[in-house]
């Protein structure tokens, strides 16, 4: 029987330090239960010491997913564990993960301490999270650059204070497969004890090389893979979930290992990150990239058509992605709508559906061909949708090369309705002016991203913005057949997040 392979995920720690990534409560809980959907082993939810906003996500993600192990993340001292611990009470399944740097670099620069003192942390801090919790993890930072012989008696010291998961972090992203492998062999060969733990590899991505470092690891021992969502995390990121799971199913000749991970659900987990974070997936992205599945050489299409297997290793469907198939027009009725979202793998309550059936008809008015994916951003519309404060009712751009771009909008606000002007250094400038106007915000546009949904003229575009209101950094996401329309809801959207009633959950900037 195949081994099993332990998910570990960290899109809500180490993913959420990417750049740009930070998520308020809301929605790290809303990925926290999709991540319980998808069957991942374990959700490293954050790291409760660094804010009150981190904190506050992985006490209430202990008290909503039942099913998975909820990991929160400490350094080695006292104060770092008791918090975590506190942060964890409601889990089911709670898991202390606590860390120390063990490469010379680290502790002579960073750390300013000598070997033996990062020896007698280890012991202390998780001699102290076992007083807490039976279930702790320890792991070695920069294990990779580390000497090995330290590592050595590092990973004694914590098993013999009761760790009972060992994680061995590329954590620069500087090894290559073949020596992780040798590394995970020389500790398992010295550090026999190890057989009565789990060995947990967490690779970055910084040469490209983390989803094959986390093989190797596989190959040689470790059974505990730590991954993020897309592959985001620190710098380059970190193992992507969805590579490493599909790597596993897809080449079961060559490693027989099996995961608990319903891949069906890989794409809407990938989907819903991204509308949360404003993380856009890279066209040529394994797995979740919309290019993917997509055949472009006449040969290859011929190729396909005949039989997939000539060029897919993988079906889109295994990993929940449509296949562009054109589903509906204005005539479809709710009945048809909510089997179709049933069939993408949405469940979606009878409020929902009546929201979402609106904004389908109006969609379905403009455009001729409404796609899977179009359903898709459509119910993400639905699930990003905040307090709307500011509703906007009305825009008007004037625009061209010999013109000075000018807009003029109009949002209601409770009963009000609030119009003015504004010009800028382009259409979209302008609207986002006229809004702050009316608002009386002086919003920072950080970011500002459009992609098409999917394909025709008469796409949806979906447009994100990054945006600094001064107390708080917020993602906001719209989707629309007029760029500047989606321009200007995605703005409200983020705005609607800090004067609406979600402001007071979110976490600061
Ligand atoms: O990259 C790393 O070493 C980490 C540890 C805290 C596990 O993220
Ligand atoms: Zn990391």
């Amino acid at each position: 029987m195949a081994e099993r392979i332990y998910i570990f995920d960290t899109t809500l720690r180490d993913g959420e330090q990417s750049p740009g990534a930070s998520m308020n409560i809301e929605d790290k809980l809303q990925m926290a239960l999709q991540l319980e959907r998808l069957g991942v082993d374990i959700i490293e939810a954050g790291f409760p010491i660094a804010s009150n906003g981190e904190f506050e996500a992985v006490r209430e993600i202990s008290k909503v997913v039942r099913s998975c192990t909820i990991a929160g993340l400490s350094r080695s001292t006292r104060a770092d564990i008791d918090r975590c611990w506190e942060a964890l009470q409601d889990a089911a399944k709670p898991r202390l993960h606590t860390f120390i740097a063990t490469s010379d670099i680290h502790m002579e620069h960073k750390l300013k301490m000598s070997r033996e003192k990062v020896l007698q942390e280890v012991r202390e801090s998780v001699a102290h999270a076992k007083q807490y919790c039976a279930d702790v993890e320890f792991s070695a930072e920069d294990a990779t650059r580390s000497d090995w012989d330290f590592l050595v008696q590092v990973f004694h010291a914590a098993i013999a204070a009761g760790a009972t998961t060992i994680n061995i972090p590329d954590t620069v992203g500087y090894i290559t497969p073949v020596e992780y492998g040798r590394l995970i062999n020389y500790l398992c060969e010295r550090v026999p004890e190890t057989e009565y733990v789990v060995l947990s590899s967490h690779c970055h991505n910084d040469l490209g090389l983390a989803v094959a470092n986390s093989l190797a690891g596989i190959e040689n021992g470790v059974r505990q893979i730590e991954c993020c969502i897309n592959g985001i995390g620190e710098r380059a990121g970190n193992a992507a979930l969805e590579e490493v799971v599909m790597a596993l199913r897809t080449r079961a000749d060559h490693l027989p290992y099996s995961t608990n991970i319903n891949t069906s659900e890989i794409y809407k987990t990938s989907r819903l990150l991204s509308s949360k974070t404003g993380l856009v997936v890279p066209y040529n992205k394994p797995v979740v990239g919309r290019n993917a599945f997509a055949h472009e050489a006449g040969i290859h299409q011929h190729g396909v058509i005949q039989k997939a297997l000539t060029y897919e290793i993988m079906t889109p469907e295994s990993v929940g992605r449509p296949r562009s198939t054109l589903v509906m027009g204005k005539h479809s009725g709710k009945h048809g709508l909510r089997k179709r979202y049933e069939e993408l793998g949405y469940q979606i309550s009878d409020a929902e559906l009546s929201d979402i059936y609106k904004r389908f008809t109006a969609l379905a008015d403009k455009k001729k061909e409404v796609f899977d994916d179009d359903l898709i951003s459509l119910v993400e519309d639905e699930y990003s949708l905040v307090d709307e404060v500011y509703e906007l009712e009305y825009f008007q751009v004037i625009s061209g090369n010999s013109t000075v771009p000018t807009c003029t909008v109009r949002l209601r606000k409770g009963s009000e309705s609030i119009m003015d002007s504004a010009t800028g250094d382009g259409p979209v400038d302008a609207v986002f002016k006229a809004i702050s106007r009316i608002s009386e915000t002086s919003g920072k546009l950080l970011d500002y991203r459009v992609q098409s949904v999917s394909e025709g003229k008469d796409a949806l575009g979906e447009v994100f913005v990054r945006v600094d209101f001064g107390s708080r950094t917020v993602v906001g996401r719209a989707a629309s057949t007029d760029i500047i329309e989606a321009s200007a809801k995605a703005f409200l959207n983020a705005l609607n997040k800090v004067v609406g009633r979600g402001g007071a959950k979110g976490t600061p900037a």
